[in-house]
C-alpha cells in the first residue's frame, strides 16, 4: 500500500501526547486531517477543541491523573508519544521520561483495539550529544553507555508489547526537528527566526553563531511533518512493527551554504561566523522582541516561550559531522522527502502567515544596497 492509501483507508482514533510542541503538534495535524479519524490531544496546558481533535490536559508524571483522564479512552487505536521533559542530568532525564511513558502505556495497554505506537528519539542515540560520533549513523549501530532516555522508552516498549496485540516504532529523526508549532521552544526554527528577526532590527548581518568548524560540517534537519508522514505510515505497516527508522529530510546541508539562503529569506546579508553563546547574548532582547511583536501586529507570545537559546547553542556547537542512513526506512515502504531550502522557506512562511515572526518589508535590507526585485522572494534560488 502507498502512503496516501495507508491515510486514507483506516478508521483510527490516535491519541497524541505532546500535542503542542514541535513533533506532537504535527502528527496532530496530519492525524486530524485523515478521514475516519479521531484525535485526542493530550498536554498539561489547556487548548480549545478544534474539529475532530478533542484536547485533554493531564500531567502524564502523575499516574492518577493519567488514569482518571486517559484510562477510560478504550477505543484508542494509535499513540503517539511526543511529550518530553527536559532535565540535564542524564539518569534524572531518563527517570522522569521513561515514567511519563510508562503511566501512559499503564492505562491504555489493554484497550482492545490498540495497534501501535510510535516514539521518536533522535542523533543522541548515537551520541550526538557527546561528540564526533561514526557516520551515516545506522540503526544497528551498538548502544552507547548507558543512563540514555532514549534506550530506557525502547526497552519499556520492548517489554510491554511481548505477548500483546499492538506493536511499536521508533523514528529517529536526524538534527533538528523543524515545525512551525507555537509554543514549542524547542525547535531551531524559532531559534533562526527570531535571531534573524533582531539582528535584522538592530542593523546587523545574519551571522553564525557557531565555530567555524560547525559551519562547515555536514547537518540534516528533519521536518516535523515528514515525520508526522512517517508516523501515521509507521502506524500501518508491517514492516515498521518493532522497527527503528532514521528519518531525514533526505538531503545533507552544511550551514556554510544554506545559512546565506536562510539570510536571503530574511532580505538580510551574512558574516562570517563568530561562536559565541545565544543564551547569553540574546538575554536581554526581550524588550526589543516586545517592541517588535507590538510594532508589527504579531501574536502576543512571551519572548521565553518563543524560543530556547540553549537549544540553538546545541545545536551550533556540533563541529562534527551529523548524518544518519535512511536506507532502512526507504527499504521498509517509506520514501517521502522534502529539500531542506524549501523547508526553511515554507516554514518562516508560515510562520509569517501565523503572525509569529515579522513580514519582511519588499525594500533592501538594513545592511545592503537594494539586489533588485525578487531579492526577497524566499523561494528564490541563490547561485
Ligand atoms: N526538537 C527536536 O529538534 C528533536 C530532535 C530530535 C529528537 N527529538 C525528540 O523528539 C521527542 C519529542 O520532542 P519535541 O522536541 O517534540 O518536544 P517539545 O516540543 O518540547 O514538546 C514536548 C511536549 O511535552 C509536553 N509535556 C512536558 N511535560 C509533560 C507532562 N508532565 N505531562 C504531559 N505533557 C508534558 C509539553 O507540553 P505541556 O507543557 O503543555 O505539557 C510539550 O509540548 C523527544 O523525545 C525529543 O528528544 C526532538
Amino acid at each position: 500500500m502507498t502512503v496516501q492509501q495507508i491515510e486514507s483507508n483506516t478508521q483510527r482514533t490516535v491519541l497524541v501526547t505532546g500535542a503542542q510542541g514541535v513533533s506532537g503538534s504535527a502528527v496532530l495535524k496530519r492525524y486530524a486531517a485523515l478521514p475516519g479519524t479521531t484525535v485526542y490531544g493530550v498536554s498539561r496546558r489547556p487548548t480549545e477543541a478544534d474539529g475532530n481533535v478533542r484536547h485533554i490536559s493531564v500531567d502524564l508524571l502523575n499516574r492518577d491523573d493519567v488514569k482518571a483522564k486517559l484510562g477510560h479512552l478504550q477505543e484508542t487505536t494509535h499513540v503517539f508519544f511526543g511529550a518530553y521533559i527536559d532535565k540535564q542530568n542524564a539518569a534524572e532525564k531518563s527517570e522522569v521520561n521513561v515514567r511519563i511513558l510508562k503511566n501512559l502505556v499503564d492505562a491504555l495497554a489493554e484497550a482492545p483495539l490498540l495497534r501501535h505506537i510510535t516514539i521518536f528519539q533522535g542523533g543522541k542515540a548515537y551520541g550526538s550529544d557527546l561528540g564526533p560520533y561514526k557516520t551515516p549513523a545506522r540503526e544497528d549501530d551498538p548502544r552507547l553507555m548507558a543512563p540514555n532516555y532514549y534506550y530506557d522508552q525502547e526497552d519499556l516498549l520492548r517489554n510491554r508489547q511481548k505477548g500483546s496485540k499492538w506493536n511499536f516504532t521508533v523514528l529517529r529523526p536526524g538534527g533538528a526537528i523543524c515545525g512551525s508549532s507555537l509554543g514549542s521552544p524547542l525547535n531551531l526554527i524559532a531559534v533562526v527566526g527570531v535571531y534573524a528577526t533582531i539582528c535584522r532590527e538592530m542593523g546587523l548581518p545574519l551571522r553564525f553563531p557557531g565555530p567555524e568548524k560547525t559551519y562547515r560540517a555536514m547537518y540534516q534537519v528533519t521536518s516535523a511533518d515528514l515525520l508526522a508522514r512517517a508516523t501515521v505510515w509507521a502506524g500501518e505497516t508491517t514492516a515498521a512493527q518493532n522497527q527503528i527508522f532514521n528519518v531525514t529530510n533526505g538531503d545533507t546541508l552544511r550551514w556554510q551554504h544554506m545559512w546565506p539562503r536562510i539570510a536571503k529569506m530574511f532580505g538580510m546579508d551574512i558574516a562570517d561566523p563568530v561562536p559565541f553563546s545565544l543564551t547569553t547574548y540574546m538575554a536581554d532582547k526581550g524588550p526589543m522582541w516586545d517592541a517588535i511583536v507590538k510594532r508589527e501586529n504579531l501574536q502576543p507570545v512571551q519572548y521565553e516561550q518563543i524560543v530556547a537559546w540553549g537549544y540553538g547553542d546545541f545545536a551550533f556547537r556540533q563541529d562534527f559531522d551529523n548524518v544518519s542512513s535512511t536506507i532502512k526506512v526507504r527499504q521498509a515502504g517509506f520514501h517521502d522527502c522534502i529539500d531542506s531550502e524549501t523547508m526553511f522557506s515554507e516554514i518562516f512562511g508560515k510562520l509569517r502567515e501565523m503572525r509569529i515572526l515579522p513580514r519582511i518589508p519588499h525594500s533592501s535590507s538594513p545592511t545592503a544596497p537594494d539586489r533588485g526585485p525578487g531579492s526577497l522572494d524566499p523561494q528564490r534560488k541563490v547561485s
